[in-house]
């Protein structure tokens, strides 16, 4: 029970409160008296949140794959929650940014061990028959996911290995995006031609990846590790907690996501027959780490370290 001088101390503060927004104390206070109380499924909204799986198909193993995704579509947004908060923070310590990346590593480490679930928790016929409803679209087209890259690093360690010579800080920002590592699953280099994977989620993202880029260019995590005095850049936990999360992005969830692919498109083994992607890219070299060689903290790792990254999987 709140005592009488807590319960004035509280009033004091609620009309100190209103009266700098020009607001009456007892107005809100009799409002509160007809005011509903709320309850879990308002405060959640759950009504709106399990009124988003809509199949295309009949098929009930689709049912698996859309809430799959959309449950990753919510962590990312958890995650770019965490990252927002590190990038945007006056005073940065270690333990603040180490604590926040464990945060986010946690999110990944749960979306890597699970993607089990789409690894073996799908009928391989059932899958191979809605995947047609849902061509050309991918995982590639998903906004948040490049968010996290642009928000994690320097543009210049997500552009492809083969034009990082020619890009600088200079760069306008639109060239920049037409050479980041992605592009090679939707582009043809000999025509320069976008598949329509590609040209669909860049009519759909480009300007917001551009202003994006455009603030996170010197706040991104990477740029802010670097920010740090140099002896809390020696943070023993922080660096651990960076080659964590930077391992688990760019290696354990690529390879969970790349032995997946490989469960559901290899190809028939007893035919040969390759089968294409949805979003119809050259996945198998694509997607695996070794060729991404994307690294969000080049820096953070040994020059054998590097050169072996993805190599021995
Ligand atoms: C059976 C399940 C899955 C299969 C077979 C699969 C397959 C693929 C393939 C082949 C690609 C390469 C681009 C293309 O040609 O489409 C790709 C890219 C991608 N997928 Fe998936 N995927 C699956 C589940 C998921 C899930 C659950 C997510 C979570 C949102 C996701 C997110 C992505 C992302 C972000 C990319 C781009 C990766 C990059 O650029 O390195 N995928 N996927």
């Amino acid at each position: 029970m709140a005592t009488q001088s807590n319960r004035d101390k509280l009033i004091h503060q609620l009309e100190n409160k209103f009266n700098d927004i020009g607001q009456d104390l007892d107005t809100h206070l009799e409002g509160l008296l007809y005011s509903e109380p709320i309850t879990y499924w308002d405060y959640i909204k759950t009504d709106a949140l399990l009124n988003l799986q809509l199949q295309r198909t009949t098929l009930p193993d689709e049912m698996v794959f859309i809430m799959y995704h959309q449950v990753n579509e919510l962590l990312f947004k958890m995650i770019l929650w965490e990252i927002e908060q590190v990038a945007h923070h006056k005073m940065l310590t270690a333990e603040f940014f180490s604590s926040r990346l464990m945060r986010i590593s946690r999110y990944f480490d749960m979306l890597t061990s699970s993607f089990s679930i789409m690894q073996d928790g799908m009928e391989v016929d059932q899958y191979l028959k809605f995947r047609n409803t849902l061509t050309p679209a991918s995982g590639f087209q998903s906004a948040q996911y490049r968010k996290i890259e642009f928000a994690s690093t320097d543009l210049i360690n997500l552009i492809d290995a083969r034009f990082r010579e020619t890009i600088d800080r200079n760069t306008p920002y639109e060239h920049a995006l037409n050479h980041l590592y992605w592009q090679a699953a939707g582009k043809d280099y000999k025509t320069g031609k976008k598949s329509y994977l590609l040209s669909a989620f860049e009519e759909k993202y480009k300007n917001e990846f551009i202003v994006f880029t455009k603030e996170y260019n010197t706040i991104n995590l990477y740029a802010k590790f670097k920010e740090l005095p140099k002896e809390v850049q020696q943070d023993k936990k922080l660096i651990k907690a960076m080659r964590h999360y930077d391992h688990t992005v760019n290696i354990t969830l690529v390879m969970a996501h790349y032995n997946a692919a490989n469960h559901y498109i290899s190809g028939d083994k007893s035919s040969g027959k390759e089968i294409e992607a949805t979003g119809g890219s050259d996945w198998k070299k694509y997607m695996h780490p070794k060729y991404q060689k994307r690294i969000f903290f080049p820096d953070l790792w040994s020059e054998k370290e590097l050169n072996d990254w993805g190599t021995n999987l």
